[in-house]
């Protein structure tokens, strides 16, 4: 479910015709709608109530203080891996005891902000990252709390760059190792390990990957008890698919049904870090139509967006769905490509493209997640601006970069 619908043939978002917002603000734009957004957090939220699960959205599926507002108002807790994300995750006042930070290779600074600020704990993904968390505990005078990564070795049948749970992967620490971590506990004077983490990847469209994880993270809950070994929390990650073309990806509330008696039967308290099921089809990239190319072999529809703006195409060979604001039944096969100087710049290939022209506006789909917060300047594009709309309402959440922005941090060389 998403609020980008058509009426009378224009696409709006909530009760705005998209056109108008293209228009008015200029593209590249991202435009999100707050009903998804909310609504989408509120699903979830529901199907794991009866465990009153601590949803932890994850920051760097869209980063945006407005968005990360929103969540938070709902109570949500953060997901976060850098000390950017900590800055931002205070910033819009989330409670420190519901932020949970995961990332192989935090630096001493990021985790000396963290412990100070006293966020709920680390996922820990290392032996040598568990050692430094507890000197640097110990050189501040407090105990912080870990969680250990669990890397349970399945299948997340999802692209390889974005599988994080197989034995291959850099992420987490193998069950025997992370045993021999737990058996070791006592010796981390400033850290108490209170839980442990899992995440195997991401736009993972079926329950079954999720399940076998948590089925051997259970049993080895029950081992680690059975050894005088308790914990508080199981932190069972994100990676919920959504749809982008034709998946069906499993509901909140089905996810929910197959997950939550094997959670309920380890009794401990559960969190989850979904990122782009909560903010993926809350947010398409409304970009407009420059050229129209024929060549002997092709069509190119060439968009003044481009793989600056939503690397996902180029990156991973995602799909995303590319409508016109205004809707038009003829189509044609085009490839749909950006203004960068690289021929792995673009948004569609080989698609049936509504047969648009010049000035025509189009609206990429699902692409609230990992669209902005993946964007850069490449080519010297200046970053797009990002609108949010409630109903009637907008407002600018982020503005479009200046040429000024571009070069603000950057310094003549002098040779003497
Ligand atoms: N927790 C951890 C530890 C993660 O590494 C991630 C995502 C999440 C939670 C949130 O996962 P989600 O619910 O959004 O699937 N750039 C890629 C996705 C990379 C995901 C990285 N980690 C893409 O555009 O598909």
């Amino acid at each position: 479910m998403h609020d980008f619908v058509y009426k009378n043939k224009n696409l709006f978002c909530e009760n705005i015709k998209v056109q108008d917002l293209a228009a008015r603000f200029g593209t590249p734009l991202h435009i999100y709608s707050y009903n998804t957004l909310m609504d989408h957090f509120i699903k979830l939220r529901k199907a794991f109530s009866a465990i009153q699960a601590l949803i932890c959205y994850s920051v760097k599926a869209n980063s945006n203080l407005a968005i990360l507002k929103v969540l938070v108002n709902l109570g949500a807790g953060l997901d976060i891996v850098s000390g950017g994300e900590l800055f931002r995750a205070l910033k819009v006042g989330c409670p420190a005891n519901k932020i949970v930070y995961a990332s192989v290779g935090k630096t001493e600074a990021e985790i000396a902000t963290a412990i100070t600020e006293g966020i709920l704990f680390f996922n820990v993904e290392s032996l040598p990252e568990l050692m430094s968390i507890d000197r640097i505990a110990c050189q501040l005078g407090k105990i912080t709390r870990v969680a250990i990564r669990i890397n349970p070795d399945v299948e997340a049948k999802t692209h390889k760059f974005i599988t994080t749970g197989k034995i291959t992967n850099k992420f987490g620490i193998d069950l025997n190792n992370a045993y021999k971590i737990l058996l070791l506990r006592n010796k981390f004077r400033n850290v108490k390990i209170c839980g442990l983490h899992i995440h195997i990847g991401s736009q993972i469209t079926e329950s079954a990957p999720f399940v076998a994880a948590i089925k051997k993270v259970a049993d080895f809950i029950r081992k680690l008890e059975s050894k005088g070994i308790s914990l508080e929390y199981l932190n069972i990650g994100g990676g919920l698919g959504i749809i982008y073309a034709n998946e069906a990806p499993q509901t909140a509330q089905v996810y929910a049904n197959e997950v939550v008696p094997l959670l309920k039967s380890t009794g401990l308290k559960i969190i989850m870090e979904p990122g782009r099921f909560i903010v993926g089809n809350a947010g398409i990239l409304v970009t407009k139509v420059l050229y129209i190319k024929n060549t002997p072999k092709k069509k190119f529809v060439i968009v003044d967006g481009g793989m600056n703006d939503l690397i996902r195409p180029a990156l991973y060979g995602a799909y995303h769905n590319i409508l016109p604001l205004r809707k038009i039944s003829k189509t044609e096969k085009a490839d749909v490509v950006g203004p960068i100087c690289e021929s792995g710049d673009f948004l569609a290939k080989e698609r049936l493209i509504a047969n648009v022209k010049e000035g025509d506006y189009l609206a990429v789909m699902s692409a609230g997640a990992y669209g902005f917060s993946m964007s850069s300047n490449y080519n010297s594009r200046l970053r797009a601006a990002e609108v949010m709309v409630s109903k009637n309402k907008v407002c600018v959440i982020r503005k479009r970069e200046t040429y000024a922005d571009l070069v603000r941090n950057e310094l003549l060389f002098k040779a003497k």
